[in-house]
């Protein structure tokens, strides 16, 4: 993704840390994070605590707002993205960005309810990593929320080759949205996926949050997810691995890693391994 300020590694590094908001509040029935509370008032894990019945927790049949599937419940995506998480982060974005009224919890969730996989399929832990990533890459790609579009509009990001999503003459594919979606093979298959016409108008990412989380989560349901269990490095390879990776810009790098890791800890998650590229 084209990264929307070429200058955000500057505020990257001189970020406070948010306060720490800890693990997920204890369970009714008084389980630990991670531990289901059984139809019984117990705490543990496996179908006779998650499976039917069972209270909260990582229950196997979800019941969050961001749906279940695959072979995990993963984390509940609208009580890990609470209203701190979410503003804890658009906070640090000045009055005067044009983003600050334009992305909002709500159109986040409104979103992520199409993509019933995201933060499932795995372990409660691995949900709230792959949460973590997420707003990690937005945090860096927007710079907290304040952008929406690139700064610099004058590249057009057509690959003329590519004949399947073909350029329309006069739109420009730079990058806009959560993820600085970018490109005409990739503006064309995401619109036609949530339903609107990316090549025609790829504006509409820009003038719709809910598009535009759907366009975040298009790129990194078809592009990241399937990597996050290798750790978040490969995440970020899968995102600007190209201009970044191996190299070529290890401070852009190492900012995605601060958010990634400030926001596991918020979460009350270790990060894991790998997290570089
Ligand atoms: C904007 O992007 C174009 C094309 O990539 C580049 O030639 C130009 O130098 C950029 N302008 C600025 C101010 O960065």
């Amino acid at each position: 993704m084209a990264i929307a300020p070429k200058a955000l590694t500057v505020l990257a590094l001189g970020l406070a840390l948010l306060c720490a908001s800890g693990p997920a509040a204890a369970q009714n029935c008084g389980c630990q994070s991670g531990y289901c509370c059984s139809q019984y008032g117990y705490c543990g894990m496996g179908d006779a605590y998650c499976g039917t019945g069972c209270r909260s927790g990582p229950c196997y049949s979800g019941g969050g707002s961001g749906g279940g599937s695959g072979g995990g419940s993963g984390a509940n995506v609208a009580s890990v993205v609470s209203d701190a998480f979410f503003n804890g982060i658009k906070n640090q974005a000045s009055s005067s960005c044009e983003g600050k009224n334009f992305y909002t919890r709500s159109a986040f969730l409104n979103a992520a309810n199409a993509y019933s996989g995201f933060a499932h399929g795995g372990t409660e832990t691995e949900g709230k990593r792959e949460i973590a990533a997420f707003f990690a890459h937005v945090t860096h790609e927007t710079g907290h929320f304040c952008y929406i579009s690139e700064i610099n509009k004058s590249f057009n990001y057509c690959d003329a080759n590519n004949r399947q999503w073909p350029c329309v003459p006069g739109k420009s594919y730079y990058g806009r949205g959560p993820l600085q979606i970018s490109w005409n093979y990739n503006y064309g298959p995401a619109g036609k996926a949530i339903g609107f016409d990316g090549l025609g108008n790829p504006d509409r990412v820009a003038q719709d949050p809910v598009i535009a989380f759907k366009t975040a989560l298009w790129f990194w349901m078809n592009n990241v997810h399937g990597v996050m269990p290798q750790g978040f490095g490969a995440t970020i390879r899968a995102i600007n691995g190209a201009l970044e990776c191996n190299g070529k810009n290890t401070a852009q790098m190492n900012a995605r890693v601060g958010y990634y890791k400030q926001y596991c800890q918020q979460l009350g998650v270790d990060p894991g391994n790998n997290l570089t590229c």
